[in-house]
């Protein structure tokens, strides 16, 4: 089976998920999308109502400047993959819990595995925290890190702020884009070094 095939299999195991609450009060299950052979994975934390009405990743404000900030460095969505760490919208986009985050992380596993990326970006403090746990995003963030994750082996994370969080803030907003910048090079760096 191609990645597109392994990939659209899983999706549509994931639309019968029902393994969290959170399936009973979304409208839709959000399962991410883009290229199946991306060499960068962008994990945020959760659908919100834009992402619950539309059934795609990151279409509200925080994805325009997710786009925009994909366009300084000569990509588009189609290039890349863009997931969450859940698959379904919270009650009123309150944070998922540890429970959901959990319980969600079945798919997440598959993914990564599927798509094989040379780097997983997370957005924000609970993408972070699930798979570089301990680091601080206010120090940690624009750097990359290597991890050994039980049932995807070693992977390169780079630590973004989330876009929502940085898009009405202007300092952060340029820490993030001047973050975003430093992507291409961390690419290259990992592709040398294997
Ligand atoms: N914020 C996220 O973390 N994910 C989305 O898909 C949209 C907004």
């Amino acid at each position: 089976m191609s990645k597109k095939e392994q990939l659209e299999k899983l999706n549509n195991q994931m639309s019968a998920c029902s393994l969290c609450a959170l399936r009973k009060n979304c409208t839709r299950v959000v399962p991410g999308e883009g290229n199946p052979k991306a060499e960068i994975i962008f994990i945020g934390e959760a659908p919100g109502k834009k992402e619950d009405e539309t059934g795609h990743p990151f279409v509200g404000a925080a994805g325009k400047f997710l786009n925009e900030m994909l366009s300084t460095i000569n990509l588009k969505r189609e290039d890349v993959y863009i997931t969450n760490t859940v698959k379904c919208r919270p009650p009123q986009n309150r944070d998922p819990l540890p429970k959901e985050i959990k319980l969600c992380w079945l798919w997440l596993e598959q993914q990564v595995k599927i798509i094989n990326p040379r780097i997983i970006i997370t957005l924000g403090r609970h993408s972070m925290d699930r798979f570089v746990p301990g680091k601080k995003i206010s120090i940690d963030h624009g750097k990359a890190f290597h991890q050994e994750i039980p049932g995807m082996g070693e992977r390169t994370f780079f630590i973004l702020y989330h876009p929502a969080a940085a898009l009405y803030n202007g300092s952060l907003r340029e820490t993030l884009i001047k973050d975003f910048k430093k992507i291409p090079k961390v690419l290259e760096k990992i592709k040398k070094e294997k």
